[in-house]
Order: structure tokens, then C-alpha cells, then sequence
């Protein structure tokens, strides 16, 4: 069969061939690839990349058809105080985001952009966030001049063709998403395995619906389908249309009766998210019946379907988890999903051509060569502290290879929504799981969670930083306007899902962790879908309702009442200075918060 030219474009839209052409215009790149998403493209860019030093092709017995990249050291996360919301007006995008003046931006961009990718291939790449066709889905177009981005979306969203035909079938909206890793080459110039610039802009035009990426390779600020779009531009689109764009993971209980319900849940990062998507509950619970499915771990659409029950997809195709702490005992269906056809990035190369990471088993091997490409020794570490893997390292792996991915992950009108679950990593006050009284109660609770910093920076340890809705860093307009938006879906819900709060996290005056967590946690999330099906009573307290003790399914388990009181205590001094807490965010949202918030936070008061 006779090659593609990937040069032929693969559109017929004037509009999509007219930016290309603008944009190879401004960005001057040796070559045009059309990225039909073929697993033969994918082959030859790896191998591509392979030759040029960026990728380490794996022990192929050990590890099937996965490879390796090291990032440069500069270029392993996401640059938070470098993402920008350029709305019209400072006022659109509020006090938690930075803004700049979106014609300023443009200026800087174009001198950015200007030539960037001299020396380098610009490959389209067209993706679909949810599967394509899907009424709940949204198309995006990225230009990008890095092809570890390209492999990386093939597993992260569906690209290629499919979304091609999508665009000139129906001519739905599509997201323009511009991205460089800013390194251009001058004839004869050699490449290194990971280009990138030292400065960086993330940037999102909310009202123009545009992303711009500069400098960077990585993760949320490369992949634009993620965070930018499925969170940032979405969140915009979700306001004006009436749906929600959520930082959630989606998992589906099957009962005993063979019943399913599904719930999304809202954690910050480094809470355990993609652990819970994928929990695995105790024997006793497993062989009575229970069963967790997965249908995402990171970002959730959801929208009213026509008899306004709210219903879910997950809009990503991949899994883009951390990898240190990942294990077959903290997460077995994770590491059944990467054992084959993943990237991993920064994580330690074993003399076996495979890869280990912290965590991965209790003794590290004898030798490895770090995330750095240094040779490293437990020995080596002990001395120096030296991580094999970065704490940030990666795994890239196709959500179709989890074990436990639900049958309805990819149906077009996604899943009904029975539960939203918000949790942080609290050492006291939260207790372990509580029920909200109402919808507006339970919008409270997503707008003053928050989890203690774990970053080791002096003096922060310990400190709550307020993260409604886990989406502080991904909220793409006004947080004020967004628990606006919260309240008033209620209206758009003929049924509205019940919402808990949980805190895996607490600890007893000793620091002691009060709870097991992990597969114990099926208990817990049993609780909750009984409550959301009515089936147990629970206790009034001030914050809500808890569980009584005989409430929680103990078979198997070692757990006093005198325990379970502790880990649901309410010290009624601690939740002052809690509330105290909440009052802080609000001042810096005053201008946009709904007053909704006041009052649940006067009943709240007047409760305790
Ligand atoms: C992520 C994050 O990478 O939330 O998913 O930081
Ligand atoms: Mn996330």
C-alpha cells in the first residue's frame, strides 16, 4: 500500500485550512503533518522520537508496546503562576486567576509565536473531548510542534480522522488550541530530546473560546485537550449553555441486586482521586456483591438529558495519573492499565529496559537510572535524598485497558448522576463523611472545601488552601460567578443528586491517621449510595447527616464505635475557626458571591 503524504490535508472546512494556513504563517515550520490518528502514524512518530533521543522504547516482554521520556528538569509540571484567563474584563475572571489584558496578551503572543517553529514538523491535530458524535462532546484543533504531544492525545482523547469528518460533517464550533514548545531550530542546528523555553504562558481567550500554550512540553500545560479545554475553556462554555465542566472523577457501585449507581467526586489534587475511580472494595463487601466501576478519573461533563436528570461523560480517553505511590496494593487496576501501551515520563529506567518508581514496590532495585538520567542506588538515595522518579512522573495509559472500566464509559448520552462527593485532605474538623441538607447546602460545601498543603515549603505544611470544588486552579472566569452557576443548576435538575462530604484524612492527637483509607473507603462510598437511594436512615447533626455506627457495613473489618465516633466527631470550636476560614475566601469573592453562601453559612452558624 502506498504511504499517506501526511502534507495532504485532511479537512475540507475553509475556515480550519484558512487558520492553518495563518498560523503556519506566523509559526514558519519546515513541514505540515495532518494527523490522522492511525496506529501506524503513531508507530512511526515513536519510533521517530526514538531515534532522535526523546523516547526510550521499553523492554517489550516486560512492558508491551510502551515507551519512556525524560523531560527537561525545568519542564516537569504545571505552571500555575505562568496560566492566564484573558477575559475582556479583569472582573470576568476574578481574584484566583491571573488576568491579563487579552489585547496586550495578543501582542506578546504574536512576538512569541513569530517563527517558533522554524526547524520543526506543525502537526494538526484534530480532537474530540467524549466520544465522537456524542452530543455531550466538543471538538478542539491543535497546532503543535511536538510529536511526544501527539502520541500522548492519541491516548489522552480521540484524534484523528473520525474527528476530521466530525468537523466537515456537521461544522460544530471548533476549539482553535495553539501550542509550541518554543525551541525553534536554525539550519543545522541539532535538536535535544526534550526542547522547550524557560518562559512559559498558558494562556485561555474565554469569550473567544482560544487557547494559546507557550515553552512547555508537559503534562496539563502541553496536552491542551485536558486541563485547558476540558476544564478552562469548558468550564465558559458550561456557564453560557447550561451544563457543568467539573475537576470530578466518575465511578459506578453495582449492588448486590446488580444495580448500578453512579457518583462523581471532587478532590484536589494529591487526594487519591485516581485510587478511588479505581477501588477495589475488602473481601467481605466483594464476595457479597459490590463491585466500583470506572468511568474517569480526572474531568467530568455533565449536562441535564431531556427529563432533567443529570447525566455524566467522561470527555478524556486516558489515564494521566502520577505514578510514585502507584502500587498493585494502593491501585491494581491502574497498574493492570499501564502494563502496556503507556508513556511513562520522569519515572526510573531499570538495566532490564523497564521502569520503577517510588512506591511501586516496598524494596527499590539495586540500580536504576533516575528520572534525570543519573545512575541511582538506595544507597545513592540515602545519602543524597535523590528521588528516582520525579514526585510529578507520569504514566500515559488508555483508560480501555483498566479492568474495571464500566461498559457505559464511552455511551454517547453518558451516565445518570446519583451522588457528587467533595473531599480534601484534612488532619482534623471534617469528619469522615457527612450528607448535605439540600442542594444549596452541599454548594457550600464545594465552595469552602480545601485541603492542607503537603508541599514541603517552609512554614505552609499544614495550612488549608481553600480549593472550591477542587477547580481553584481551573476555573476558568469568576469562582463568585461559578458557585453562581452551581446554585442555579438546581432549577435546570428534575432530580437532584444528593451531595457527602469525605475526609480520608483524618488524624488523632498523636498524628495518627483515624482511617485506613483505600479499599476501606467501599464502606464508606456504600453508605453513600444507600443514602442516595434511600435506603438508611442517618443522624441530623449541624453540619448535616451522618451515619450511625450500625449503618456502615463492618463484615471483615476491626473498627470500634468508639473509633467511628472519632472520625465523626464535630468540635464545635474547631468548626469556628473553620468558618472563620470560609468567611476569608468570600471577602476576596464578595463582589460575585451569590448570596446563597451567606446565608448557608449563617444556618451553619446558627446550628452550631
Ligand atoms: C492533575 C491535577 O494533573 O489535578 O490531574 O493536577
Ligand atoms: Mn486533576
Amino acid at each position: 500500500m502506498k504511504a499517506r503524504n501526511p502534507e495532504k490535508p485532511l479537512t475540507k472546512n475553509p475556515h480550519l485550512l484558512k487558520w492553518v494556513a495563518k498560523m503556519a504563517e506566523l509559526t514558519t515550520p519546515a513541514a505540515i503533518h495532518w494527523v490522522d490518528g492511525s496506529q501506524e502514524e503513531y508507530d512511526t512518530l515513536c519510533a521517530q522520537m526514538v531515534a532522535a533521543g526523546t523516547l526510550t522504547k521499553l523492554n517489550d516482554q516486560l512492558w508491551p508496546g510502551c515507551h519512556y521520556a525524560r523531560s527537561d528538569a525545568g519542564d516537569v509540571a504545571r505552571v500555575e503562576d505562568r496560566t492566564f484567563i484573558c477575559s475582556l474584563s479583569r472582573d470576568n475572571a476574578g481574584p484566583t486567576n491571573n488576568w491579563v489584558d487579552p489585547f496586550a496578551m495578543r501582542k506578546t503572543l504574536k512576538g512569541l509565536f513569530t517563527g517558533c517553529m522554524a526547524g520543526r514538523t506543525m502537526y494538526v491535530l484534530p480532537f474530540s473531548m467524549g466520544p465522537v458524535g456524542s452530543p455531550l462532546s466538543q471538538i478542539g484543533v491543535q497546532l503543535t510542534d511536538s510529536p511526544y504531544v501527539v502520541v500522548n492525545m492519541r491516548i489522552m482523547a480521540r484524534i484523528g480522522l473520525p474527528v476530521f469528518q466530525e468537523i466537515d460533517k456537521n461544522g460544530k464550533r471548533v476549539v482553535p488550541c495553539m501550542h509550541s514548545v518554543g525551541a525553534p531550530l536554525a539550519p543545522g542546528q541539532a535538536d535535544v530530546p526534550w526542547p522547550c523555553n524557560r518562559e512559559k504562558y498558558i494562556v485561555h481567550f474565554p469569550e473567544t473560546r482560544e487557547i494559546w500554550s507557550y515553552g512547555s512540553g508537559y503534562g496539563g500545560n502541553a496536552l491542551l485537550g485536558k486541563k485547558c479545554f476540558a476544564l478552562r475553556i469548558a468550564s465558559n462554555m458550561a456557564r453560557d449553555e447550561g451544563w457543568m465542566a467539573e475537576h470530578m472523577l466518575i465511578l459506578g457501585v453495582e449492588d448486590p441486586q446488580g444495580d448500578k449507581t453512579y457518583v462523581a467526586a471532587a478532590f484536589p489534587s494529591a487526594c487519591g482521586k485516581t485510587n478511588f475511580a479505581m477501588l477495589i472494595p475488602p473481601p467481605a463487601l466483594r464476595d457479597k456483591g459490590w463491585k466500583v466501576w470506572t468511568v474517569g478519573d480526572d474531568i467530568a461533563w455533565l449536562k441535564p438529558d431531556a427529563r432533567g436528570r443529570l447525566h455524566a461523560i467522561n470527555p478524556e480517553a486516558g489515564f494521566f495519573g502520577v505514578a510514585p505511590g502507584t502500587s498493585v496494593k494502593t491501585n491494581p487496576n491502574a497498574m493492570a492499565a499501564l502494563a502496556k501501551n503507556t508513556i511513562f515520563t520522569n519515572v526510573a529506567l531499570t538495566p532490564e529496559g523497564g521502569v520503577w518508581w517510588e512506591g511501586m514496590t516496598d524494596t527499590p532495585p539495586p540500580e536504576l537510572t533516575d528520572w534525570q538520567g543519573k545512575r541511582w542506588t538506595p544507597a545513592i538515595a540515602k545519602e543524597t535524598g535523590a528521588k528516582a522518579a520525579h514526585p510529578n512522573a507520569r504514566f500515559t495509559a488508555p483508560a480501555s485497558q483498566c479492568p474495571t472500566i464500566d461498559p457505559a464509559w464511552e455511551a454517547p448520552e453518558g451516565v445518570p448522576i446519583s451522588a457528587l462527593i467533595f473531599g480534601g485532605r484534612r488532619a482534623g474538623t471534617v469528619p469522615l463523611v457527612y450528607q448535605a441538607f439540600n442542594w444549596s447546602a452541599g454548594v457550600y460545601v464545594g465552595a469552602t472545601m480545601g485541603s492542607e498543603m503537603t508541599a514541603a515549603a517552609a512554614g505552609t505544611i499544614g495550612k488549608v488552601r481553600r480549593d472550591p470544588f477542587a477547580m481553584l486552579p481551573f476555573c476558568g472566569y469568576h469562582m463568585g460567578d461559578y458557585f453562581r452557576h452551581w446554585i442555579s443548576m438546581q432549577r435546570k435538575l428534575s432530580e437532584t443528586p444528593s451531595i457527602f462530604c469525605v475526609n480520608w484524612f483524618r488524624k488523632d492527637a498523636d498524628g495518627r491517621f483515624l482511617w485506613p483509607g483505600f479499599r476501606e473507603n467501599m464502606r464508606i462510598l456504600k453508605w453513600i449510595v444507600d443514602r442516595a437511594r434511600g435506603r438508611v436512615p442517618a443522624r441530623e447533626t449541624p453540619v448535616g447527616w451522618q451515619p450511625r455506627y450500625e449503618d456502615i457495613d463492618w463484615t471483615g473489618a476491626d473498627f470500634t464505635p468508639g473509633q467511628f465516633a472519632a472520625l465523626e466527631a464535630i468540635d464545635r470550636s474547631a468548626w469556628r475557626a473553620e468558618i472563620i476560614g470560609h468567611e476569608e475566601l468570600f471577602i476576596d469573592l464578595h463582589a460575585h458571591l451569590p448570596k446563597e453562601m451567606i446565608y448557608e453559612r449563617e444556618l451553619l452558624i446558627c446550628r452550631l
